[in-house]
């Protein structure tokens, strides 16, 4: 099959660009200098130019407390963008999985969302994402949305790394404790992106590693890891603040657990405990270990 893959120099692109090219997909990988997303009339042509048997917009706008000045930058890229990719996919006939986001939740629940649970996005970012949704499946009523969330893998900026730097510098660490929510590898994302096609899957899936954690939890277990594969840690203590203590421009939900119900039914596998994929990327970033 022919792939084409977007967005492919962040985290997530790179990650399902790689795992998709080794199972002997043809794969174009393409990048913003190849396709920007702040000219939707362009991205359906090129989109369309391509020809490929699935698109897997992994292109976004990510800044998400920037997105509360740039509201209108973060539409045109996660909105009129996705919808320009879904136009140039309709116009030949291929077929699309567009990645979105937890934020479009309000994380009022207090159990794991599911795929019917009504979105109620809070920031710019979550709504813009919830509106790219919207328009790709108005387009294209069988397109893959692919919700996910807490998103760190190997390549590019991402929490994990954020505090392997500070662990590095700072003798202790405030972390905020009162946001739930699941961090997800890269690795084993790209790995439901890979199913759901081999599935020839259509319509709304949620996909993360299991188990909940804030990010305290998180920190944590980051540098409890990075220490044990002798990575210099010099903070002493990772304290608990409430997030309150710890302002951000965008508001972010409290809970954002994503049910995985659903997406378990088409999984030949065990999706793994998000600590069992945090300690294999961090040997894969920290060792060089490409195991996991
Ligand atoms: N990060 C998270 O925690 C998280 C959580 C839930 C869902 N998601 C979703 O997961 C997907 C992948 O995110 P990620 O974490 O891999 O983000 P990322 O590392 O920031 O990558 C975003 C990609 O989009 C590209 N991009 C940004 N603006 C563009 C434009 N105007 N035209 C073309 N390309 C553009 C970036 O290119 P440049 O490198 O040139 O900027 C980059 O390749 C997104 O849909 C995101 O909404 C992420």
């Amino acid at each position: 099959m022919k792939l084409l893959v977007t967005g492919a120099s962040g985290q997530l692109g790179r990650e399902v660009a790689a795992l998709l090219g080794d199972e002997h997909h043809q794969v174009v990988a393409v990048d913003r200098a190849a396709l920007d997303f702040s000219f939707p009339d362009r991205v359906a042509q090129g989109i369309a130019q391509e020809c490929a048997d699935w698109v897997i917009n992994c292109a976004a706008y990510t800044g998400v407390d920037r997105a509360e000045q740039e509201r209108d930058a973060a539409f045109l890229v996660n909105r009129d963008g996705a919808l320009a990719v879904a136009e140039g996919v309709k116009s030949y006939g291929g077929r699309l999985l567009q990645i979105s986001t937890d934020f479009i939740f309000d994380g009022g629940q207090s159990t794991p969302y599911t795929e019917e649970d009504e979105a109620s996005p809070l920031s710019a970012y979550g709504r813009s994402k919830w509106e790219g949704e919207k328009a790709v499946l108005q387009c294209m009523p069988d397109a893959v949305i692919l919700r996910t969330a807490w998103v760190y893998g190997v390549h590019g900026n991402n929490f994990v790394k954020t505090m392997l730097r500070l662990a590095a510098e700072r003798e202790e660490l405030g972390v905020v404790d009162d946001q739930i929510g699941t961090p997800s590898w890269t690795f084993d994302i790209a790995r439901a992106v890979q199913a759901l096609i081999a599935a020839d899957a259509s319509g709304i899936y949620h996909f993360t590693n299991e188990g909940v954690a804030s990010w305290f939890d998180f920190a944590s277990e980051i540098l409890n890891t990075a220490s044990e594969l002798g990575c210099p840690v010099r903070t002493k203590r990772v304290r608990p603040i409430p997030t309150s203590d710890y302002p951000t421009p965008a508001v972010r939900p409290a809970y954002s657990v994503l049910s995985k119900c659903k997406i378990r039914g088409l999984l030949d596998y065990n999706i793994p405990h998000w600590r069992t994929s945090l300690n294999a990327m961090l040997r894969q970033l920290l060792l060089g270990d490409g195991s996991g």
